[in-house]
């Protein structure tokens, strides 16, 4: 077999693996979602910079993850194995001037493509948060 062919061969058993291992919620997802999201979407609290009372906005709370599965003013937020109808997929991918982006227009730039992916992927794989929990209360 010629090397150039032998390295074709690699190449694609590499991606084939990368594509299946499966999405590490604590690693990849929670950063994307603790930056961009949980200001907003966290226990009340009072907001440091400018002393008012913070609610989570659709009383909407991310920082756990039952709360995260329980979903907010609009019912669930994720169904597992389903990202099309999870809205915290369909926020993050409509474009910013939809009513239902995510972060709002003019809060927060975009995700990125990859980050976009993950949230997908994680959900399309059933949601799994492994031993995360987030807050107690
Ligand atoms: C600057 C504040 C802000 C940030 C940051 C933000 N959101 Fe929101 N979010 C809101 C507001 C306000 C609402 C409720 C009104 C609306 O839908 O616009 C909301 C509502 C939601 C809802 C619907 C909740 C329900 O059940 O009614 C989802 C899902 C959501 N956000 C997901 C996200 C995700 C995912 C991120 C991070 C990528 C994010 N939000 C970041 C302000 C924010």
């Amino acid at each position: 077999m010629n090397l150039k062919l032998l390295s074709l061969i690699s190449a694609a058993a590499v991606f084939g693996a990368w594509n299946a291992r499966a999405v590490d919620f604590e690693k990849e997802v929670l950063p994307i979602f603790k930056d961009r999201c949980f200001d907003c979407h966290q226990k009340e609290r009072t907001d440091p910079k400018t002393g008012k009372l913070k609610k989570p906005k659709g009383k909407f709370r991310m920082d756990s993850a039952a709360l995260l599965m329980k979903g907010g003013e609009e019912g669930k937020n994720v169904v597992p194995g389903k990202p099309d109808e999870s809205t915290v997929y369909t926020s993050v991918v409509v474009p910013e001037s939809d009513d239902k982006a995510m972060p709002p227009e003019g809060k927060g730039e975009r995700l990125t493509k990859d980050q976009q992916e993950l949230i997908k992927k994680w959900i399309a794989e059933g949601a799994n948060f492994g031993a995360w929990k987030g807050a107690a209360d």
